[in-house]
């Protein structure tokens, strides 16, 4: 599957943020820890949230779609193996095994693998359950946790994991006692799972800070909820704007959650921010941000690395970008190259020398994000783009065409490889 874009254009109108796919992954995998019937009022069909999905389904965890609104029924559910064919498929999959142990004291789980952005170890998520009393082997590529001892207790994360302390989170739910993670990644999703689990009566304080404490309860009974917004697809618009030119109003779009690119973007266009929306003006062309580090929140984050590689390669003056998540973020700046772009890559750094055009080419989505910076690449530049690999950009983004179409976007997408 391609996508075929027309550059050149400007971006004006209204896009309303979908519900965040990084918080939605760990809710539905919470799911496991219910008794009862739960339903979310924004689903969003991502191919990482179908997964998701399957998963359940493997446990025997009904989950029904109707438009908008996803059922997920938890009474009839039941331990399974987690096969090799899913965790190949998403890697948020590796989530589910703190839920799993939390239910049932045991789970087997194929490993996640690496993915295209580096090797992604899960030694923290092993070293965490191993200090709470789990017994793991790992052998022929699968994870076998026994968790006969699993105890609360208190763990020290030696680098603060989001999909760890989301892990944990779910793990320490339904134990007697306290279970304390130190050093937690404070990400907005986890608040989000943390408010997930408290409207289903568990007890968890302190997300958002780096010290979480889980209150164990008995239970947890069925709730409708609805997902935050996606702060790294409104990221995404606000930059789309900021690189192509133009006026769009983001609704459903948290500040709170944005800001460290809000600072950096306030220099390359005008920002009118409110408190669940932005509007963002852009009319002329940026100059460019001397230095950009990505870290753990609150400081920007890796996941709009790519994209913000697009701005400032049309900005003027120099960037030096620093990557310090992911050791092979930087598959982007390949793909920019072919349309013009002036960047220079040494270890974790990126040099972008800003040009005053980029060019159509044909190119090639090598990760998500690397996608959706495609996509932005593509509408700034002069003449025709062909970005092959659209599949990866539909794991985090629903019908990317259609949101910027309406914008108005020349893009379509075609079955013609
Ligand atoms: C989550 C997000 C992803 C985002 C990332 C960093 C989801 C579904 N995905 O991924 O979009 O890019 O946070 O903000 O929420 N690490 C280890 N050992 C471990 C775990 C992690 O070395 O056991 C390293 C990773 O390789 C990486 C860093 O820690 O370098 C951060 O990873 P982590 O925060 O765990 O990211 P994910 O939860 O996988």
């Amino acid at each position: 599957m391609k996508l075929l874009i027309n550059g050149g254009c400007t971006l004006s109108g209204e896009i309303e943020v979908d519900a965040s796919k990084n918080a939605f992954l760990p809710i539905l995998a919470s799911t496991v820890l219910l008794d009862g019937e739960c339903c979310f009022t924004n689903y969003v069909n991502l191919t990482d949230l179908d997964c998701m999905r399957e998963i359940l389904g493997l446990l025997n965890i009904k989950s029904v779609l109707l438009g908008r609104e996803l059922y997920i029924d938890t009474k009839h559910i039941e331990n399974a193996k987690i096969t090799h064919d899913l965790t190949q498929k998403v890697r948020a999959s590796i989530f589910i095994l703190g839920a799993l142990l939390g239910r049932f004291r045991s789970a087997v789980i194929a490993y996640p693998g690496g993915c295209n952005i580096g090797a992604r170890p899960i030694d923290i998520h092993i070293k965490s359950f191993k200090a709470l009393g789990v017994r793991i082997v790992e052998k022929h590529g699968y994870i076998y946790c026994f968790g006969e001892n699993l105890h609360s207790g208190e763990v020290f994360l030696d680098f603060p994991s989001v999909g760890a302390t989301e892990s944990l989170m779910m793990c320490g739910i339904l134990l007697k006692g306290v279970t304390v993670i130190k050093n937690a990644a404070k990400e907005p999703e986890i608040v989000d799972l943390a408010n997930f689990l408290n409207a289903c009566g568990a007890n968890v304080r302190g997300a958002g800070s780096d010290k979480i404490e889980i209150v164990g309860v008995e239970s947890l009974h069925g709730v409708n909820y609805t997902v935050m917004p996606d702060r790294i697809v409104a990221g995404t618009y606000l930059l789309a704007v900021a690189t192509c030119g133009g006026d769009v109003l983001v609704k459903n779009a948290l500040a709170k959650h944005n800001e460290s690119l809000l600072s950096f973007l306030k220099s390359a266009c005008n920002l009118d921010v409110f408190s669940d929306r932005i509007r963002v003006k852009a009319n002329k062309r940026p100059s460019s941000i001397e230095k950009i580090k990505t870290l753990p929140y609150p400081a920007f984050p890796t996941d709009l690395q790519p994209q913000m590689m697009v701005l400032q390669s049309i900005s003027q003056g120099v960037c030096v970008l620093q990557e310090n998540l992911f050791e092979n973020r930087f598959g982007t700046a390949f793909e920019l190259k072919k349309m013009g772009a002036d960047i220079t890559i040494n270890s974790n750094l990126a040099c972008i020398v800003g040009v005053e055009k980029l060019f159509g080419a044909d190119v090639c989505v090598c990760d998500l994000r690397c996608g959706a910076a495609l996509v932005i690449a593509g509408l700034k530049a002069e003449g025709y783009t062909s970005l092959s690999g659209v599949e990866l950009i539909d794991r985090g983004y629903e019908a990317i065409e259609e949101k910027f179409a309406v914008l108005g976007a020349e893009i379509k997408r075609t079955e013609i490889e």
